[in-house]
């Protein structure tokens, strides 16, 4: 059919129309969304690098977890920053830690909310890695052991779903095992596969304090020019016991969302980091792009692309644009 039999334009006459005709649905049900616990009590401190985004401690994570579930959102990410570091990361396991002390709390407050918790040294280890280190090198074997008591002492908190983020090689066959051997067979791992060396989680470390000390994370997360190797990392931590694996970041890197959700029949989660939040904040913060207008557009592109699931710090926005007016 052609010009002037068809006319694209008949289907774009009008929002209904233009509704009925809709590829791409960008629902609440899509929505994780990301928070930073801190120890004490009625501490909301602001990340500087990133408006509208707070470091919380156990009391107002939980307020905010009840805020969350009302909208309607079905999951959150925890990330710990912990009181003390050392060499190790031995805060990272501790029942006691802010971690597994908030998972519990809003276990109990919010049973329903999905809780995913971020498994990783970097905000746990002195130099600021995510594994141990041997001389300047990080050890991937003796970090798998540590990875897998975090996973096990987040579990035994209550956690839904663990989240490995550290790029270690064999974590998710470690932690599977782990899980499963203390009982846990139903706490499912949502791998980050595909997470790449990215400029774009610098206010990430901001609010996270988990910076390296020296050098950067090239020798364990994936080069930015890589493809290949993230259908490798995908297929391997299938193999391993994934549930559901992570492209991380997101925007640039939607070819990669694409390749992977139709070569593998396997639900797929996008991160839509730290930097691609900050960017559209100081861009609309100077009037320069419309907010709302914006965040739909990106967030409809990394669905479009692929992803089930977004983790993003737009979410709690998202779900009232969704809810109070369609767009
Ligand atoms: C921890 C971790 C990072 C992010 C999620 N988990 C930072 C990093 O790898 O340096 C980044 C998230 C974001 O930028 O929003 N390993």
């Amino acid at each position: 059919m052609e010009f002037p039999k068809y006319r694209p334009r008949r289907l774009r006459r009008t929002e209904n129309l233009r509704r009925m005709i809709r590829e791409t649905r960008l629902s609440v049900d899509n929505l994780i969304y990301p928070l930073f616990v801190v120890a004490g009590e009625r501490v909301r401190r602001q990340v500087a690098s990133m408006p509208g985004v707070f470091q919380l401690s156990r009391d107002e994570i939980v307020r905010e977890a009840k805020e969350v579930a009302k909208l309607g959102i079905p999951a959150v990410i925890l990330f710990g920053i912990p009181q003390e570091k050392d060499e190790r990361g031995s805060e990272a396991y501790s029942q006691s830690g802010v971690v597994q002390q908030a998972v519990k709390a809003i276990k109990d407050a919010v049973p329903d909310l999905v809780v995913i918790t971020d498994v990783c040294l970097c905000e746990y280890t002195s130099h600021g890695h995510c594994g141990v280190l041997k001389g300047r090198e990080v050890d991937n074997d003796a970090t798998l052991e540590i990875l897998a008591r975090v996973a096990v002492s987040h579990a035994k908190s209550g956690v839904d779903i663990v989240a490995p983020s550290d790029m270690m090689d064999g974590r998710v066959k470690t932690i599977r095992k782990a899980l499963d051997e203390s009982g846990f067979s139903q706490t499912a791992i949502m791998a980050y596969s595909a997470k790449y060396s990215s400029g774009f989680y610098s206010p990430f470390r901001e609010a996270a304090q988990s910076a390296p000390q020296f050098g950067d994370r090239r020798s364990y997360q994936m080069d930015i020019a890589n493809v290949e190797e993230a259908i490798r990392e995908v297929s391997l931590d299938i193999k391993e016991g994934a549930d559901i694996v992570m492209i991380k970041p997101a925007l640039a890197y939607l070819d990669v969302i694409r390749v992977i959700k139709d070569r593998f029949d396997f639900p797929v989660a996008a991160y839509n980091v730290s930097g691609e939040y900050s960017m559209i904040k100081a861009a609309c913060e100077r009037g320069w792009l419309e907010e709302k207008r914006i965040v739909i557009e990106i967030l409809t592109a990394i669905r479009r692309a692929g992803a089930d699931m977004i983790l993003t710090y737009f979410a709690k926005d998202v779900a009232l644009w969704l809810t109070r007016e369609p767009s």
